[in-house]
């Protein structure tokens, strides 16, 4: 006979951080249609036809790299857990990341028109560099050992992100664009729980190589 499927047990502890990180996680858990982003109207139509095409790439290009982390980065990383609860956890990342890429459609739609979307949207699944960064991560989710994921996952989430990051605190720091930075807080609060979970799981399985495993 197969074997018994078992519950969680909450009341095991086989990591503490597990179930920190999960109460911090969850505590934190918002929705894109709390923050008016229309509100920013004003704001928007007074930049350049030139300062609102770099805004719109920089929200593009993060909505085409949250929708690879909730499609596949925490999808494929929850194959290679320590623990049950890690699981858990990856499941309440994996709903931050949906919430996350549809946030930066939010964006989009508050402060645009149907066939400006479409441009972007266009511009982001089809231009060389944007696909390049996608298309090397998802590479190594669709092909790499749990230990790789996880390297790509933080790279992308850290490096690649804050590069896009960059353009809206810009704004924000010049008094413009309040709601639309108050979403990009939001991700950041939550990526950098995902950073700090994920490098220390990392470190966790890596120090259960064996040393030859770990200089290869
Ligand atoms: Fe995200
Ligand atoms: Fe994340």
């Amino acid at each position: 006979m197969a074997k018994n499927y078992t519950a969680i047990n909450w009341d095991d502890i086989e990591d503490e951080l597990d179930e920190f990180v999960w109460d911090k996680a969850t505590a934190q858990f918002w929705l894109d249609t709390r923050v008016p982003v229309s509100q920013d109207m004003s704001d928007w139509q007074s930049l350049t036809d030139d300062e609102r095409d770099v805004v719109k790439k920089a929200v593009g290009g993060l909505a085409l790299l949250d929708t690879l982390q909730s499609e596949a980065g925490c999808h494929v990383m929850r194959d290679d857990v320590l623990t049950r609860k890690e699981t858990a956890v990856l499941n309440d990342f994996l709903l931050m990341e949906s919430i996350h890429a549809k946030s930066y459609g939010t964006i989009l739609t508050s402060l645009n028109v149907r066939k400006d979307i479409d441009a972007i949207y266009s511009w982001m699944n089809n231009n060389e560099r944007m696909q390049y960064k996608a298309q090397v991560v998802n590479e190594i989710y669709k092909t790499g050992d749990g230990l790789q994921q996880k390297i790509a996952s933080v790279f992308l989430e850290g490096i690649l992100y804050y590069s896009n990051f960059f353009t809206p605190l810009w704004y924000l720091g010049n008094n413009k664009l309040a709601n639309l930075a108050e979403i990009i807080k939001l991700v950041i609060r939550d990526e950098s729980v995902h950073g700090t979970y994920l490098g220390y799981k990392f470190k966790l399985g890596y120090q259960q190589l064996s040393e030859p495993e770990q200089k290869s």
